[in-house]
């Protein structure tokens, strides 16, 4: 079986880190989701974290040089051999364009890229209501609750809410995508790489689709 090097595309909240997880699980892929890398940076603060911290408070994204160099090292690591899922990268066409380039060095190329939609409306009350352990597991307050009210079913941690999913941010992160990220979606569908989902389904609705078209591909690979 050949790679499955997969791009995870759409709004901010729209469900690609929820549907990660259940990729993650079933494929058994490395999860390479540029936001955490960037947050962990920050927490850590590394010179990467003190470079990001500012554009990423103001909603605004980090210079595409700096991102490209952190995905191309992460991409020539051994445990993305049989392939990868990647979230939030690109996020531009420069970055399109460097990471096209990157996998063809490397001999590689994409197998699909997922694009999982929203409507501004249901995102903004969907980050709002976002609540996250520091392990990465994610809650919503209303549509996907902890068991214990603030605490992480998974690993017991405390819940608490990202510095961007504030409201005037997340507004701004949603004009940023429409100007700089959604151009992306015509790139790949004129690459015959795009998949679309309707993020504003229930997520195993979302996952089962997503499921059923990553199997045809597999089946139209063997045939
Ligand atoms: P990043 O962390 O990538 O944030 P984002 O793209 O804005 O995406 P989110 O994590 O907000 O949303 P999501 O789609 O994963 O939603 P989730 O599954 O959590 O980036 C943050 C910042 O880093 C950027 O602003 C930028 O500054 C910087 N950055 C990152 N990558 C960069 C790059 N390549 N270049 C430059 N800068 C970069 O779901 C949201 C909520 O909804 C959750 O509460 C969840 O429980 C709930 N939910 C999910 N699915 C459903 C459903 N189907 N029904 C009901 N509720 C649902």
């Amino acid at each position: 079986m050949s790679e499955l090097n997969l791009i995870l595309l759409g709004p901010p909240g729209a469900g690609k880190g929820t549907q990660a997880s259940t990729l993650v699980e079933e494929f058994d892929l490395p999860y390479i989701a540029t936001g955490d890398i960037l947050r962990a940076a920050v927490k850590e603060g590394t010179d990467l974290g003190k470079q990001a911290k500012s554009q990423m408070d103001a909603g605004e994204l980090v210079n595409d040089e700096i991102i490209v160099g952190v995905v191309a090292e992460r991409l020539r690591a051994d445990d993305t051999r049989d392939g990868f899922i990647l979230d939030g990268f690109p996020r531009t066409i420069p970055q399109a364009g460097a990471l096209d380039q990157k996998l063809a060095e490397m001999g590689r190329s994409l197998t699909a890229v997922l694009l999982i939609d929203a409507p501004d409306d249901e995102v903004i009350k969907r980050i709002s209501g976002r609540r996250i352990c520091p392990e990465g597991h994610v809650y919503h307050v209303d549509y996907d609750p902890p068991e214990r009210e603030g605490i992480c079913d998974r690993d017991g941690e405390p819940l608490t809410q990202r510095d961007d999913d504030k409201p005037e941010k997340v507004r701004r992160r949603l004009e940023v995508y429409h100007e700089q990220t959604a151009p992306l979606i015509e790139f790949y569908d004129e690459r015959a790489l795009l998949h679309e989902f309707d993020g504003a389904k229930p997520k195993d609705e979302v996952a089962e689709h997503i499921r059923k078209t990553l199997s045809t591909l597999r089946l139209e690979e063997t045939a």
